[in-house]
């Protein structure tokens, strides 16, 4: 049973320090520095799930912009008026526009309001542009009002800002206003309709951003949710999923080139988390892909992240399929090796090759770099070696640099897991990408995990986690210090684990099918959970080289007599990062030992929070957080204590 605690001040902490008897000795080996952390080690995955891309991270405030949801080209529209659906548009693969008429009566209006993701969310005089695609059939011009409506207003008027727009001539052509609300709406309405003469007007791919958007590109993202990205410093960014790769069929599965090349153009799909929880349906949850291929690329860029881009190797999500006609055959494999090979084109070819066109095209003539690749998700049984042996096969004879991760399934151990691993050397996979979602006595028992790994095979990516307390399946502060206990292993086994990526990633409030999530928010405003700062601690003090830290000679991994702690040691530089997790409820009295040599100062950041069930809010957003402790200790030892249920991270300065 977890209790409310009383937060001790430093003051408490290094007085009980000296009552606490007798102290864990951390023998920290200052002299032999071991294998290097890797760049990539801690880093992000990105899936649209949760609403994460539209109504999330990509910033467009309008919802089904073209027309094309399948059930109802006007699903998140209300059209009034003389409102017709035609689908001989400018833009082959989103071929439904809108066409607005005269009424007929001069008290009548024709026109269409959008509801935007769960509304629209805009600020005070704040600019955001509006832009459309329109044409006067035949010729002439048209005017349109465009507004921000806040439907509840009690106020005369309902808009909250109001602008006019001339189209002019029988030509597509894009237009722009920018609209500054007077109010800040949370859930408001973008209304479009004809006013003047009313001549009738064709318009197609409305669209609404904020000018705002992180580093302001036009088709862009939102700053908050990207700078939230931006400061957990990622050294990999694995997009785009996890089972939206794979898709419920193989026909909705993600499609990386409908993904780039003009937004106008990109064809819509289906998202599987629409309607993968019965529990939990979404029926209006499709891809735009606005944010597809390019600006994933683009961001890992500007994060300082190495991308490494998901593919389906053939495989339908074998959760949801159980035939063999829902995949694709081995020998009906080539157009999805060539998606592979493409991709590699895209991101690294030279401008002036077929697809490395395509990005210089979208404005990045230098290639992006592309390092990585995986090939599969959540795959398993015979089926999956034998899909990805091609694949590897393709990749090796045309771009042997590019290093190749493979799956162990959706398990972290068990039959598929221990059949997989030996697939995976045998078939040369440079990474093997391990999941789990998993309770807080598995987290507890992974200290070692990686202790015993192969050190001949495969580098390991932990592609997807995080811990799922039984009947605590939320964000909270104590599964966040379980996930910091468990990251030990990885940093203390560097020399094999090179990646790890916590998952999801984010999830809209009134949007989301599965938690505990990395960052949440509404239209407005998000927030960084506990395990946010748990990833933002590790990846600030990654450090360059593993040290080996003993307690009575063996590691510390919450082993029986080690009192719940668990405990790893990174050089960098002339510091030394000393990270101890105290699991257990009662505080613990420790010492850090650096055999002769003597330490110039000693800081530490301390991590812990009363509310162990709960975790920031929307409303409070910083309620749990490190704090950082300006605190000089200088010498060979230092007793310190570690509060109950703590994550405390020591900055050694050498
Ligand atoms: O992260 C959510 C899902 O969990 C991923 O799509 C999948 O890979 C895993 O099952």
């Amino acid at each position: 049973m977890l209790h409310n605690r009383i937060f001790l001040s430093l003051a408490s902490l290094l007085v009980a320090a000296a009552a606490c008897t007798p102290a864990h000795r951390l023998d920290i080996d200052l002299e032999n520095p071991g294998a290097p952390v890797q760049p990539t080690m801690y880093g992000i995955f990105f899936e649209d799930i949760n609403y994460a891309a539209d109504g999330g991270l990509y910033a467009e405030l309008v919802k089904n912009r073209s027309f094309e949801f399948p059930q109802d080209p006007l699903q998140g529209w209300k059209a009034f008026g003389k409102v017709e659906v035609r689908t001989d548009g400018p833009f082959d693969r989103c071929p439904h526009y809108v066409r607005l008429q005269d009424p007929g009566h001069p008290h009548k209006w024709s026109g269409l309001d959008n509801e935007g993701f769960f509304g629209i969310g805009v600020k005070e005089g704040e600019a955001y542009r509006f832009t459309v695609w329109a044409r006067v059939p035949g010729s002439g011009t048209s005017e349109l009002r465009i507004e921000l409506v806040n439907t509840a207003s009690m106020g005369e008027d309902q808009f909250v800002c109001q602008e006019s727009l001339t189209v002019s001539g029988g030509d597509w052509k894009q237009y722009e206003v920018i609209l500054r609300p007077s109010e800040t709406l949370e859930k408001g309405v973008l209304r479009i309709f004809l006013v003047g003469d009313r001549r009738t007007v064709d318009l197609e791919h409305v669209s609404l951003f904020p000018t705002d958007t992180w580093m302001g590109h036009r088709n862009g993202l939102r700053r908050d949710l990207a700078q939230a990205l931006a400061d957990l410093h990622p050294g990999v960014f694995r997009f785009p999923g996890g089972c939206i790769v794979e898709g419920t069929d193989l026909d909705t599965r993600y499609n990386w080139k409908n993904t780039v090349g003009p937004v106008e153009n990109r064809p819509i799909n289906e998202n599987r988390w629409e309607y993968t929880f019965p529990h939990r349906f979404f029926p209006d949850y499709f891809q735009s892909y606005g944010l597809g291929f390019f600006e994933f690329f683009q961001l890992a860029e500007e994060i300082g992240s190495e991308p490494l881009p998901i593919l389906s190797c053939g495989l339908a999500c074998q959760f949801q399929n159980e035939t063999e006609e829902a995949h694709c055959p081995v020998d009906k494999l080539q157009p999805f090796i060539q998606d592979a090979l493409d991709l590699i084109e895209f991101a690294n070819g030279p401008a002036t090759s077929t697809w490395g066109k395509v990005r210089a095209d979208m404005g990045h003539p230098e290639p992006f770099g592309l390092k990585f690749i995986g090939i599969g998700n959540e795959q398993w049984d015979a089926t999956y070696p034998e899909h990805l042996a091609p694949f590897v096969k393709a990749i090796r004879a045309a771009y042997p640099d590019i290093r190749i991760v493979g799956s162990s399934g959706p398990n972290s151990e068990g039959d598929q897991f221990d059949y997989l691993w030996p697939e995976m050397k045998r078939l040369g996979a440079d990474l093997v990408d391990e999941h789990f979602y998993r309770p807080e006595t598995w987290f507890l028992a992974q200290g070692a995990r990686y202790d015993s790994y192969d050190r001949e095979g495969p580098k390991v990516f932990a592609g997807e986690y995080a811990c799922h307390g039984k009947g605590r399946k939320f964000n909270h502060f104590h599964a966040s210090l379980l996930e910091a206990a468990f990251m030990t292993t990885i940093e203390r086994n560097a020399d094999i684990v090179h990646m790890a990526t916590y998952a999801p990633l984010f999830a809209h409030v009134e949007g989301w099918q599965w938690r505990p999530d990395l960052i949440w928010y509404d239209n407005l405003r998000s927030m960084r959970t506990a395990s946010w700062h748990v990833q933002q601690l590790y990846s600030q003090y990654k450090g360059s080289n593993v040290l080996t830290l003993k307690m009575n000679g063996a590691n510390v991994t919450g082993a029986e007599g080690q009192d719940g702690l668990f405990a790893s040691a990174v050089a960098d530089g002339d510091k030394v990062y000393v990270k101890v997790i105290n699991t257990s409820e009662k505080p613990q009295a420790v010492e850090l030992a650096f055999g002769e040599t003597a330490v110039r100062a000693v800081e530490r950041v301390d991590f812990t929070s009363d509310l162990l069930l709960e975790d920031n809010t929307l409303d409070d957003p910083d309620r749990i957080k490190p704090v950082h402790r300006k605190w000089t200790g200088k010498g060979k030892a230092h007793k310190v204590q570690i509060p109950a249920l703590c994550f405390s991270i020591f900055v050694i300065t050498l």
